[in-house]
């Protein structure tokens, strides 16, 4: 394969989270929607080095292809806790979010309680139903009313000179997702829930309806494509509770114990288009360098 730059899909490992009491997946419901045959995004796990991830990235002009990288954090876990179905409704029911719809350019914005949002519109996508007509939770984030929750969030320690962080969080139902669209570069991970990403080169614009929805189109337009025009895919997950990282390069020695809290994280390069898909119910975020 030639020497290009990837997406990167990165995989952290690091210390033991709290006690893990949480309802599995967090309350929030599985979905049916189906994962990739094959990953093909690229992987690195905890033995990139900052100064690689520079070294291939740094430039965001010449960040061409993303990436998928574990990574951990003691934090994180903490974060995770926050973000059970329970937890969020009890501390930011009343709050409103901001809702988009769910299509490439998405032109309408509701506000709605965070509960009403979960109680009544968190639901699995209905394929018939058009992206333009679907309202999704992604982004908008009062960090005031949310800063309680938005502290505890330790972002992907990698940074881009010239860059700075914003944050993007966001709740969404199984089969729901993001048409293809691009913008600049930065990371995303899954706290609870799967997401499915599907990434093609800035050079290579998809076939695709602004409006149509990602699972529209990944059940009509993708089985049409011939290998050559497959996007390269990979679905995200959360981090994991993981005893089997001893002997991975770059892990320090001191940093071993029992359990592992492994994180996967996407970097998605600068004006790379993507498109993503919840397989699950998702809580997600995103840490955009602008
Ligand atoms: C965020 O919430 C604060 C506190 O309720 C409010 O004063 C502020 O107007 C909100 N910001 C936006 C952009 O909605
Ligand atoms: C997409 O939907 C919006 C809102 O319904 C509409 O205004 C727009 O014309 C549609 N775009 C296309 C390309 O069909």
């Amino acid at each position: 394969m030639a020497a290009r730059l990837l997406p990167l899909l990165l995989q952290l490992g690091w210390v033991r989270p709290g006690a893990c009491t949480d309802p599995p997946g967090g309350g929030w419901l599985a979905g049916t929607v189906p994962e990739e045959q094959r990953c093909t995004v690229e992987r690195a796990d905890a033995s990139l080095t900052y100064s690689l991830f520079l070294q291939r990235y740094g430039d965001p002009a010449q960040s061409r292809h993303p990436r998928n990288r574990d990574r951990g954090r003691g934090t994180v876990p903490a974060f995770r806790a926050l973000c059970t179905r329970e937890k969020l409704l009890a501390a930011f029911g009343p709050f409103p979010v901001r809702l988009s719809t769910a299509n490439t350019y998405s032109y309408r914005k509701v506000d709605v309680p965070f509960q009403e949002y979960v109680e009544h519109l968190l639901k699995p996508q209905d394929p018939a139903r058009l992206g333009s007509d679907t309202l999704y939770f992604f982004g908008d984030n009062n960090f005031t009313e949310w800063g309680p929750l938005f502290q505890h969030y330790v972002p992907p320690p990698f940074r881009i000179p010239g860059t700075s962080p914003a944050y993007s969080f966001g709740i969404a139902g199984s089969g729901s997702g993001v048409p293809f669209h691009w913008h600049g570069p930065g990371f995303s991970e899954v706290i609870f829930g799967r997401k499915r990403w599907f990434l093609y080169p800035p050079d290579k614009t998809p076939h695709f309806h602004p409006n149509e929805t990602t699972l529209a189109w990944l059940q009509h337009t993708y089985p049409t494509l011939p290998p050559a025009q497959r996007p390269l895919e990979c679905t995200l997950r959360p981090g994991e509770v993981s005893p089997g990282l001893q002997g991975t390069p770059g892990v320090p020695a001191r940093a071993m114990g029992p359990h592992w809290w492994l994180l996967q994280v996407l970097y998605f390069p600068d004006r790379w288009w993507h498109a993503t898909l919840n397989l699950d119910t998702s809580v997600f975020i995103s840490t955009f360098l602008g």
